[in-house]
Parts: C-alpha cells; sequence; structure tokens
C-alpha cells in the first residue's frame, strides 16, 4: 500500500514591479534581509502600465497561483500617469476574472516606493498567505503547460 505524504502548497506568484520604485523597493528589501518567500518571481517593468492585460491572463495560463502588480504611489509614476492607466486598467481586469471564477484574491495591485523595503517584504508575505489559503488556481490553466 502506498504511503501518501501531503507536502505543503508553494503557490507560484508573478509579481510585476515597476522598475522606478517597487523593483528598487524589493531591492532595498533584499539588501535590508527582510525575508518574503521565494515563491514570488519578479519581473521588472519599464512601469507598471507597461503589463497589458494579456501578461497577467498568460501568467494564470502558464499556472501562476497569483499576480500582483506593483508601481510608484499615485502621482509619483516616472512616466507622470502611467500608474493611473494601471489602475482603471486592472480595476476592469479583475472584476472581469472575478466574474469568470478567479478569485479576487488571486490578484492585487499595490504602490511601493523605492523607500518601503519594509512595505514590499509585507506586502509579498500578506499576498502569500492569502493565495496559501485560497489555494491551487485552476482557472484559465492551460492543461498542457502542467508538469506531470
Ligand atoms: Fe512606476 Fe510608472 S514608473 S508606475
Amino acid at each position: 500500500m502506498p504511503i501518501e505524504t501531503k507536502e505543503e502548497f508553494r503557490p507560484k506568484i508573478v509579481a510585476f514591479c515597476c522598475n522606478w520604485c517597487s523593483y528598487a523597493g524589493a531591492d532595498l528589501a533584499g539588501s535590508s534581509r527582510l525575508a518574503y518567500p521565494a515563491d514570488v518571481k519578479i519581473i521588472r517593468v519599464p512601469c507598471s502600465c507597461r503589463v497589458n492585460p494579456m501578461f497577467v491572463l498568460r501568467a494564470f495560463e502558464k499556472g501562476a497561483d497569483g499576480v500582483i502588480l506593483c508601481g510608484c504611489h499615485p502621482g509619483d509614476c516616472h512616466y507622470s500617469t502611467g500608474n493611473y492607466y494601471t489602475r482603471r486598467r486592472m480595476t476592469l481586469l479583475f472584476s472581469m476574472l472575478d466574474y469568470i471564477g478567479v478569485e479576487n484574491g488571486r490578484t492585487r495591485v499595490e504602490w511601493v516606493s523605492a523607500a518601503e523595503g519594509v512595505k514590499f517584504s509585507a506586502t509579498m508575505n500578506d499576498f502569500v498567505a492569502k493565495i496559501r489559503t485560497l489555494g491551487e488556481n485552476v482557472r484559465l490553466e492551460d492543461i498542457r503547460c502542467k508538469k506531470q
């Protein structure tokens, strides 16, 4: 009789971080030795508005359990209004995702400045904990991408 072992669920998290604030915040968290889970995979983008909604859908399709976008605080965007576009665009996308069954907790937009390493670490810890409670994402996933 095979012995069943229950492995701890390790969520796959994609974090899009804008180069000017959030990526620097992540860097500061790292250099300040503030811990956040290794399950968070950071993708650096020039500005949060560079994130096309298709990138979020593609992340879920490829097996992500949660997607978070981090950008400069409103009014601080390096390209002046980029994060306002992000906020509007993602509000629409997240409500559409919720409608088709991808729970609201799996997506988030957060403003993190270059000086907020503590906030970056706390946000990632909180987000990963939330995804752990939600469990594996089964919506939108392309089963051809799933490892057997
Ligand atoms: Fe950071 Fe636009 S440069 S959100």
